[in-house]
């Protein structure tokens, strides 16, 4: 298994360029279920996610292919991927395959509205908490589906198809917004969901959506109003960029000190998290083509935060911030309201030195003028990657173990953070 070895001290300095999101990226690729027709989309993350949802959609009938070769002046620049599900030839996604991948549970919503049956298992427990699935269980009962659970999995139908309806989500939630807007397209008549998710990655999934031909507006707000059409079309989209490795390098400059650009993002995508690292001491400028990170000097404030959907801040961005405060010059509080078990990263960087005390929801970071590398281990992918953050100011030798949780949300992160001058290297086996 690979590994991540860091050397503290280095301030970063340079430019790093933003991948395509992953977590809209995986969206998109499963509305390619929607239509027989190829939908294209650009800007497509390397990442082990995507490579991994490749495989479970293919399992369903989705073909793939790559355009083009990777320029070798541009290693950083996304994949344009054509998914062209001509005919859906299973409609069970099995155990095997959800387990390893949450998000491919996503694929009941195409299933259902495209084939009127899905037969899809259930995600099962998850390293951040326990990740109910009854909020696209009720949309989708809401749309006409009836739902039985057999044998650890979801077996839904339609008979006849989905049939627009109004639905209140009781609690926000990006999955299951991402599942009703997709089957939500293909209903008959008008479907208007209430208390949906705001996060760009939704807007994003609609304008692809609409691209294809659905008629979707007020993504982004929390009503969306769909009016479903009998086919989608194949298009061609691109897909956002990834604003949690936007807020996790400007969090790594917040903390090493340095300048550096980050091209090819922009600040509107994490106002709040920009606006708390503004508060801890970091300059942030936005630029042609991205956002500049500047922190000279100074130390680094301590800083409330909750997390919230958006606009709020991001869960996907809570362990990253509490590395950064491990290091600020008094006491901050991080509170987590999405998930109850999303403190897995707090242990791991106390082994680096770190204060920090738990109750509850609720972390208390008391600053410390120093930490010290050791080696660290995380079990899920933001936490590994709040240890790289702290890692970089460590004294000595951090070692990052299970590194395949980053590889499974970032793209080639020891040569981006290496380009702007830390000492990162990947320890193959
Ligand atoms: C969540 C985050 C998303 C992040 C992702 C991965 C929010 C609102 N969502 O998205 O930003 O990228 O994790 O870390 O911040 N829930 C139910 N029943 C359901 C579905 C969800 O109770 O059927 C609960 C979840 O347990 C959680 C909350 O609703 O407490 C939000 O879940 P949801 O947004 O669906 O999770 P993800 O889509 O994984």
């Amino acid at each position: 298994m690979d590994r991540i070895r860091i050397r503290g001290g280095n301030a970063l300095n340079g430019t790093i360029p933003i991948s395509g999101a992953k977590n809209a990226a995986l969206p998109l690729m499963i509305a390619s279920l929607l239509t027989d027709d190829t939908l294209t989309l650009e800007n497509v993350p390397h990442l082990a996610d995507v490579e991994q949802l490749i495989r479970i959609l293919g399992n369903h009938g989705v073909d793939y292919t790559v355009s083009g070769k990777r320029l070798a002046t541009q290693p950083s620049s996304g994949r344009t991927i054509h998914f062209t599900a001509r005919t859906i030839v299973d409609t069970t996604a099995p155990y095997e395959l959800v387990s390893k991948m949450r998000a491919s549970f996503w694929v009941i919503g195409p299933l259902l509205a495209r084939c009127h049956k899905a037969r899809v298992s259930l995600p099962g427990g998850c390293a951040i908490g326990t990740r109910p699935v009854d909020l696209f269980i009720e949309g989708l009962q809401a749309l006409g589906a009836t739902i039985d659970i057999d044998a650890g999995y979801i077996v839904a139908e339609a008979k006849g198809g989905l049939v627009g309806n109004r639905y209140t989500f009781p609690k926000v939630s990006v999955g299951a917004t991402h599942v009703l807007m997709m089957a939500a397209s293909l209903a008959k008549g008008q479907t208007v969901i209430e208390n949906a998710a705001r996060e760009p990655e939704v807007a994003d999934l609609a304008a692809c959506l609409n691209a294809m031909g659905a008629k979707i507006s007020g993504a982004g707000t929390a009503t969306i109003t769909i009016d479903g059409v009998s086919a989608l079309s194949g298009a061609r989209h691109r897909v956002l960029p990834d604003r949690i490795e936007t807020g996790t390098y400007a969090m790594a400059v917040a903390m090493t000190g340095g300048d550096v650009t980050l091209e090819g993002t922009h600040s509107g995508l994490l106002q709040t998290a920009l606006t708390a690292l503004g508060d801890a001491g970091a300059e942030i400028t936005d630029t042609a083509n991205g956002m500049r990170i500047v922190r000279n000097g100074g130390g680094i404030r301590p800083v409330d935060v909750v997390t919230d959907p958006f606009p709020g801040f991001p869960t996907d961005l809570q362990a990253q911030f509490m590395a950064l405060m491990t290091r600020s010059d008094g006491v901050s509080h991080i509170t987590e309201t999405i998930f109850e078990n999303r403190f897995m990263h707090v242990q791991e960087l106390a082994r680096l030195g770190a204060k920090i005390s738990l109750s509850g929801q609720m972390a208390r970071v008391e600053g410390v003028p120093r930490l010290v590398g050791a080696p660290v281990m995380a079990t899920d992918l933001r936490a590994s990657v709040s240890l790289v953050i702290a890692g970089l100011v460590a004294e000595g030798e951090t070692l990052v173990n299970r590194v395949y949780h980053l590889d499974r949300g970032f793209e080639r992160l020891e040569e981006k953070l290496g380009a702007c001058g830390a000492e990162v290297e990947r320890i193959s086996g």
